[in-house]
């Protein structure tokens, strides 16, 4: 824990320094925002008692259907003055259902909560703390504290929430106020993730990593960062997977996770994450499983676009990304029933997407048709 303090504050005076000469050299403008107080490291869930509005609060406690962790729990009952309990869970969570948890937190005048899950049930919390707000009328949220099962949504320091509308699309919340109070990330809690969920988390924060890296929101502090978080999962990622229990490698990647989230923060995503919300939508594919089918054939257009950038990240992937990925055995392909009038909609709707203005090279209809082409097959 302290070694991981060590680095952040090396990092932090590190790219300090060389904004002020990047500054001098450019005078270029960048915002960057990450309100979220970080506890990291092994056992690091027991200082929620360090948590201050905790303390004889009132808390709702969302958790993730297989929590088995007595003693976090027994901790929180004997740091707040009552908990509620809510164990229900949706996987890219309802409006309807934050709605419904909302009015029940008024119900209960909740003065916390507190989300132990991966990032759907971190996405519960922040929307319901929304929710709350609104439906109370009031100009401030719960404090919402995350503390990750996962690693690689990075939901505990974004502004963001996913979530599902009454006709089953997935939606964005994107609002400041969603960002966490507290992010407790305590590699501990990773060590149940299933092996299917440790894969497709991980390579959920390495799209966050790269495509935050082809953004133009993309500043000095994220240019260190980013090739940072790729170095660690390259490095780790297979290692985690054959060896689930060793909790070195889950620290690595939760590491690597909180980086990429607060890169998916500042930067937000270009056109692999847009892509993916087709693959989850209509053929059910988890989000970080979707966006794996895009993100090579993204790496290879950056690569054609920006050869100089692209390979100061592709050089963790021995420049070929398919291949890093086909060597997890988590290369996935567009479903051969997908036809093409349903791939030319993905197509149109990724050209027309935010995310495709926030790059920073032009992208065009034809070269998104064609990379989406490619991702029905093998390329390795
Ligand atoms: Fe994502």
């Amino acid at each position: 824990m302290t070694g991981f303090y060590g680095i952040c504050c090396m990092l932090v005076l590190y790219l300090f320094y060389q904004g002020a000469v990047m500054s001098l050299k450019t005078n270029g403008s960048f915002s960057f925002f990450t309100p979220v107080n970080i506890f990291f490291g092994r056992g690091s869930r027991y200082r929620i008692e360090q948590i201050t509005v905790l303390k004889n609060s009132v808390s709702m406690v969302f958790l993730y259907p297989q929590f088995s962790d007595t003693e976090l729990l027994s901790l929180l009952k004997s740091i707040c003055k009552k908990i509620v309990i809510s164990s229900e869970f949706q996987e890219n969570p309802a409006d309807q259902f934050t709605k419904n948890l909302a009015e029940k937190a008024l119900k209960e005048k909740i003065e916390c909560i507190i989300a132990i899950g991966g990032g759907s049930t971190i996405d519960t919390a922040k929307a319901v703390s929304l929710r709350y707000m609104q439906i109370n009328g009031k100009d401030t949220t719960i404090p919402v504290i995350a503390l990750p099962t996962t690693a690689g949504t990075g939901s505990e320091v974004t502004p963001y929430a996913v979530l599902t509308d009454k006709n089953g699309k997935k939606f964005f919340l994107n609002d400041p106020l969603l960002f966490p109070k507290y992010a407790v990330c305590d590699p501990e809690l990773t060590l149940t993730m299933p092996h299917a969920v440790t894969v497709f988390t991980g390579i959920d924060a390495l799209c966050h990593a790269l495509e935050g890296f082809f953004t133009v929101k993309c500043n000095f502090f994220m240019e260190d960062i980013v090739p940072c978080a790729c170095s660690i999962i390259s490095s780790t990622l297979a290692k985690v997977i054959n060896e689930p229990n060793n909790i070195e490698y889950r620290s690595k990647m939760l590491e690597a996770s909180l980086l990429a989230g607060i890169i998916l923060a500042n930067c937000g995503t270009v056109i692999v994450h847009s892509l993916g919300y087709n693959l989850t939508n209509d053929f059910a594919f988890v989000h970080g499983k979707a966006n794996s089918v895009f993100l090579p054939a993204f790496m290879e257009l950056a690569f054609k676009k920006n050869p100089e950038r692209a390979g100061k990240v592709l050089q963790y992937f021995n420049n070929d990304l398919h291949c890093f990925l086909a060597g997890l055995d988590t290369a996935f392909f567009i479903p051969e029933e997908a036809d093409n009038q349903q791939i030319k909609a993905w197509s149109d709707a990724a050209y027309a997407c935010y995310g495709r203005q926030n790059c920073i090279f032009d992208i065009t209809r034809e070269e998104i048709s064609g990379m989406v082409k490619n991702c029905k097959k093998s390329i390795c």
